[in-house]
């Protein structure tokens, strides 16, 4: 296999903040709901119900909940260990979903599922059997993706089984890092050989892919320790794996604020445990699909990636391209032309639904120039490419005269070889995929109004 070889100087060059675009907008884009709009956002979505009550959708589910509390977290989550908490929870997801079926008029086809969290092990087997039963009317087929975020420290061999019977056939393993010391800065202990048996264990329940997360820069992380993980990890074989740098954003996420910054690896040391990582996996045969993702050349989302039917969305990439709803406090979703978010605070969700309403707090419309700028990054990042005559006829633009002041930007990655751009299209070269997000961050134009790249994490 030939190699690809990233410059330390181009690395360290755009080696700058910028937003994952699982959006676009962006969510610091999207605008407060106020409590008098709320019944005309009741009246959009009756509409979106008459008109395509027959569009199957994808659905996600927060489960906030987690047992403890890791330092480094980003993600919505309610650190508890009282399991009645979620009983109580899952009433809501249940009277939300009812929500949406008088939408609907109950015609609502799920076409995938998703839990992500938080911790959706949080919840007890009886508590998992409760919440996919709510769904399964709407889920006829045994085919569909049924997806689940593990907290490798909440489940055993037989939880493994209970989540696949349950229908589950894509698992994804937080792991992060295998090295005791920095477990224990992070406050997440669990050793190598349990999480070696739960891959085995799910190796033989036939889940159709396996992924495991690790994230790069947490404190304590040297590039020594981090390749023994990621050997470890590799030597485990999962389809997938999903290599984060560590966002450190103690402003914004308050447990971040335990983490010693002098521990925190320099970006430089950040920069070679990233090239290593990804020596180690292109050697072990895994595939570069986009930011941040890797797996091995059966896996679906590698042949998705070929054959152009990868999108992303807020789970990151997806081989779906529904419109998406989101039950649960926080949840994001996609409808058409708009995004909103559900209430992040769970009692401003809980109290929303007792009195009948959507429990919406932020929504963005988008215009024709979002939607535009939202296909040019989405292709960019999923298929690596843009056809400039397919785009002028959807939008009816010239694409020289609209983008010509992106495409004055992209010189500088051209000179780079990180795009290659002719007449009538763009390319990401092989080693321009590691840049997808500063590539992508030509064509945002909120980020042009608003300097401020503070509310985001590094690119690497
Ligand atoms: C919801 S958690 C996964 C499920 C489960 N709660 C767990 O921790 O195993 C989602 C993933 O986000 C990643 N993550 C969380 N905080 C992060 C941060 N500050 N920077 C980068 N990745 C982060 C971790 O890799 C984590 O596995
Ligand atoms: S990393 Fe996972 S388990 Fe840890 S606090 Fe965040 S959501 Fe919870």
């Amino acid at each position: 296999m030939i190699k690809t070889i990233i410059e330390k100087e181009i690395l360290n060059k755009y080696e700058v903040k910028g937003p994952r675009y699982t959006s676009y907008p962006t969510i610091n884009n999207f605008n407060d709901v106020l409590g008098n709009e709320n019944k005309s956002l009741t009246k959009m979505l009756k509409f979106f119900g008459h008109i395509k009550a027959q569009k199957p959708i994808s659905l996600y589910v927060h489960i906030p909940f987690c047992d403890s509390l890791c330092y480094y977290c980003a993600c919505n989550k309610i650190i508890t260990k009282n399991k009645s908490h979620a009983d109580i929870y899952l009433d809501y997801i249940q009277k939300e979903w009812e929500l949406y079926k008088n939408i609907f008029h109950s015609e609502i086809e799920i076409n995938s599922l998703h839990l992500g969290g938080g911790t959706p092990t949080f919840l007890t087997n009886e508590q998992l059997r409760k919440l996919i039963s709510i769904f399964n009317p709407h889920s006829t087929s045994q085919k569909i993706e049924r997806s689940i975020e593990i907290d490798p420290r909440t489940v055993n061999k037989e939880r493994l089984r209970l989540i696949r019977d349950l229908g589950f056939n894509r698992i994804s393993f937080g792991v992060q890092d295998l090295d005791i010391s920095v477990q224990r800065v992070v406050n997440r202990e669990q050793s190598y050989e349990e999480i070696c048996s739960l891959i085995s264990a799910a190796k033989k329940e036939k889940f159709h892919s396996i992924n495991i997360d690790l994230i790069y820069g947490l404190p304590l992380q040297t590039k020594k320790s981090f390749s023994t993980t990621l050997k470890k990890i590799i030597g485990l074989k999962p389809d997938r794996i999903a290599l984060y740098s560590y966002a450190h954003l103690p402003k914004i996420f308050k447990s971040q604020r335990s983490i010693e910054s002098d521990g925190i690896p320099s970006s430089n040391e950040k920069i070679s445990m990233l090239e290593n990582a990804i020596d180690y996996f292109n050697d072990a045969g895994y595939e570069y699909i986009g930011m941040d993702h890797f797996a091995l050349p059966h896996d679906e989302i590698s042949m998705a990636k070929k054959q152009g039917r990868l999108f992303r969305n807020f789970q990151g990439y997806t081989l779906h391209n529904d419109n998406i709803v989101g039950l649960g406090a926080s949840s994001i979703s996609q409808y058409d032309s708009y995004y909103y978010q559900n209430e992040k605070n769970i009692k401003s969700y809980y109290s929303s639904i007792d009195n009948n309403k959507v429990p919406i707090t932020k929504l963005f419309s988008l215009n024709k120039d979002d939607l535009l700028r939202r296909e040019v990054i989405m292709k960019l990042m999923c298929q690596g490419f843009i056809d400039f005559k397919e785009l002028e006829n959807i939008y009816n633009i010239y694409f020289h005269q609209y983008f010509n002041y992106e495409l004055k930007l992209l010189d500088e990655f051209q000179k780079d070889k990180l795009v290659k751009a002719s007449k009538d299209s763009i390319t990401i070269t092989k080693k321009g995929w590691y840049f997808i997000r500063s590539i992508a961050m030509v064509f945002d134009s909120y980020l042009r109004s608003s300097q401020d790249l503070s509310r985001f994490s590094k690119v690497f």
